[in-house]
């Protein structure tokens, strides 16, 4: 028999911050009613995990994070449903886990919106949610904690490093011309890095964002859209490519690569994208590929803590749970490249 714990989660909701991110609590957590999941009679906490897809290496890492650490070695049995990239499965997906009676469902959301009915049922079902890389548009005392990536600040950072890098190089008077690829519509990870870009962007004024297309954070995808703008403005206008991820970054290399276009910081563009797989570091090392800014995919440590704290009945403190990043380059990259995990 699973390990009855008295938790009630429905309580819980009430107590936590509505205030914003940044909002730290003082009230106590309180206990949750743990129920047994349909039809299982063990010792092990069934977790449900609804992931977006497999659109990127990024995903690929941070979807192996999970199935690492939800082990049943580790107390853990983890239900891991593919989003395949449909916002419309993931909310399926989370009526199936609200039927099977899972203790906690992880939600890695594609989109913010259309969570409010599958979010309710799971508060009236006292099934704690835990909301991990982006963010959903719901009232956040429906949801226990979220954990990821400040994507806003991401995109700053994208525009400090280039401000540093055309100081350095003595270019910060040119003209510059942008082409920006951005993630999937409605994805905090798009809209975050998007508006830090352009916030940033429009500090210049001989700064000029010239084509911005999206393409769903897929290499495949890129590459058609990267390939379409060439057909439309001459790579001799274009001195800056920025891809909202590696792997849309690495399409528009192929679609430039074909055109005989030179880039990185051996050629004539100026690259910069967001992630920093391995195989960033390796086109940073190999002059492809000027920046990746970090958005680190482990994120399942810090979920892990957060559903341990609340076995063990104890104040979750906070409401947003930021995880650590990096800025990398093709000058610092080969320091760095022997860490890299995925
Ligand atoms: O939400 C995180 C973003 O989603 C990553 O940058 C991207 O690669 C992924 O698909």
């Amino acid at each position: 028999m699973k390990k009855i714990l008295l938790i009630n989660f429905c309580l819980a909701i009430l107590f936590f911050g509505i205030t914003g991110c940044a909002v730290k609590t003082e009230e106590e957590t309180p206990e949750i009613v743990r129920r047994q999941a349909a039809g299982v009679e063990d010792e092990l906490l069934h977790i449900g995990l609804i992931q977006t897809g497999k659109e990127s290496g990024w995903r690929d890492a941070n979807t192996n994070d999970y199935l690492n650490t939800f082990i049943k070695e580790r107390g853990y049995d983890l239900i891991y449903i593919d989003g395949n990239s449909s916002p419309e499965r993931q909310v399926k997906a989370m009526q199936d886990l609200i039927q099977q009676k899972v203790d906690y469902i992880i939600l890695q959301p594609i989109v913010e919106t259309g969570w409010e009915e599958a979010v309710n049922q799971a508060n009236e079902e006292g099934i704690p949610v835990i909301v991990a890389d982006r963010q959903i548009a719901v009232d956040k005392e429906k949801y226990v904690a979220w954990t990821g990536s400040d994507f806003y600040e991401e995109g700053r950072k994208a525009v400090d490093w280039l401000e540093t890098y055309l100081i350095e190089e003595g270019r910060q008077k040119e003209d510059l011309n942008i082409v920006l690829l951005e993630g999937n519509k409605g994805a905090t990870a798009t809209t975050g890095r998007t508006s830090g870009l352009r916030d940033g962007i429009k500090n210049h004024s001989n700064w000029n964002i010239i084509a911005s297309e999206c393409a769903n954070f897929t290499q495949g995808e890129a590459q058609t859209v990267m390939e379409q703008i060439l057909t439309k403005v001459y790579p001799s206008e274009i001195d800056v490519v920025i891809a909202e991820n590696d792997n849309m970054m690495f399409g528009a290399m192929k679609a430039m690569e074909r055109k005989e276009i030179s880039f990185g910081p051996e050629g004539d563009i100026i690259t910069i994208s967001f992630d920093a797989l391995g195989d960033a570091f390796s086109k940073m090392v190999s002059g492809e590929l000027h920046a990746s800014i970090e958005c680190n995919p482990l994120l399942a440590s810090s979920v892990e803590n957060i559903i341990q704290d609340l076995e063990d009945g104890k104040q979750i403190k906070g409401k947003c749970f930021y995880i650590e990043e990096n800025v990398y380059d093709y000058k610092n990259a080969s320091q760095h490249i022997k860490e890299r995990t995925y």
